[in-house]
């Protein structure tokens, strides 16, 4: 990371920035149920500011929409959070990210303003990687700097984490910096090492397993993860024979869907993370937004917090929206990293190139 641009390096003062975010947050019924992404990058906003950037203009995606607007999608609860964490500062938002309505919003935005742009992934341009998609944006917004702050996004080959820099330089935020660098430092965890994987994207995490398992001593796999059954080819592997266990009991409702690790598979986890030096953690175990259905990964949770001999890394906007969540009814659970990256905290620490990270310019 120190060979690569920071926005300590650039010159701030009354441009036009635009900064990457990643505002992808849990919600539930239109409510954003965890704020630690958007919190996570309020050091970089308050920066820009100090040094008199003139306005501020976020983009981020939300979800996977596909190409396609999607009310339930929009990232306007966002913006009214931010302007709850940013008292004092004007934060507008703009259902839109190019065109007249953007250009008017841009103009109208007071100096040291902040204006989230909507969800860019309801642009089919922006998971296609397009160049025109991104320039668009710049174009419209006027934007001179171009600021990567969306760490939990950086593995995605897309318009604003990729093509952009044929664009503009682009320089990396100080959530950006800060993760990378507290991720460096685990490059080489303590050994045994336990991954921990649950969660719902099913085709994201399969080759995370594979990626891991010559570096992890054990990989477990609960959440729906496990619950779908993995791919014949992961649960065949030699390689994997010894160190890997996917949950074998679970909770299920009514109708038989498979909604938590049931107390086999939860005490199989806990034993395995007693025993191992580092646990890495990416997944929640269950439906846990569901009290009825956050046993395991209540009890995984506690087990990692209440362990200091274990070095512990949660990651992801969900796993750790719930790790801070306990951790303020219980003042006692203490975590060594709290990532806003999930997939690409993994994809980092297995060793895999980030395309959103190799397009910040180098120093010299
Ligand atoms: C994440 O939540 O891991 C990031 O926001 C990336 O989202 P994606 O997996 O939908 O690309």
């Amino acid at each position: 990371m120190e060979d690569k641009l920071t926005i300590k390096d650039a010159k701030l003062r009354n441009q036009i920035i635009l900064v990457r975010t990643d505002y992808n947050v849990p919600l539930e019924n239109g409510e954003i149920v965890s704020d630690f992404r958007i919190r996570a990058s309020l050091p970089t906003i308050n920066f820009l500011r100090e040094k008199g950037a003139k306005k501020i203009i976020l983009i981020s995606h939300l979800g996977r929409p596909e190409g396609k607007k999607d009310k339930s999608l929009s990232l306007k609860p966002v913006a009214l959070k931010l302007a709850e964490l940013l008292p004092g500062v004007p934060v507008e938002f703009v259902d839109d990210v190019s065109g007249p309505d953007v250009e008017a919003a841009v103009s109208g935005l007071k100096k040291g303003g902040v204006l989230l742009l909507e969800n860019l992934r309801f642009f089919p341009g922006e998971e296609k990687n397009s160049e025109d998609f991104i320039r668009e944006i710049i174009d419209t917004t006027g934007a001179t700097v171009y600021v990567q702050d969306g760490f939990a996004v950086i593995h995605r080959a897309h318009a604003s984490t990729s093509a952009v820099s044929k664009q503009l330089p682009v320089y990396a935020g100080l959530l950006l910096e800060k993760e990378i660098s507290a991720l460096e430092s685990l490059k080489n965890p303590k050994k045994p090492l336990m991954l921990m994987l649950g969660g719902a994207k099913v085709a994201d995490k399969t080759p995370l397993i594979e990626a891991f398992k010559n570096l992890a001593d054990h990989i477990c796999v609960g959440g729906k993860l496990a619950a779908g059954g993995l791919p014949k080819e992961i649960l065949e592997d030699p390689a994997l024979k010894e160190k890997l266990y996917v949950a074998e009991d679970f909770d299920t409702d009514g109708e038989g869907n498979k909604l938590d690790c049931g107390p086999l598979s939860t005490n199989k986890f806990v034993e395995i993370a007693k025993n191992s030096k580092t646990v890495i953690w990416n997944g929640l175990l269950g439906k846990a937004e569901d009290p009825a259905f956050a046993t395991s990964s209540t009890i995984f949770l506690k087990t990692l917090g209440e362990s200091p001999e274990i070095t512990s890394i949660i990651l992801g906007g969900d796993t750790t929206g719930f790790a801070e969540e306990l951790m303020r009814k219980d003042k006692k659970l203490e975590f060594d990293l709290l990532s806003t990256g999930g997939g690409a905290s993994l994809e980092f620490l297995s060793g895999k190139s980030l395309p959103g990270l190799e397009n910040i310019e180098n120093k010299n």
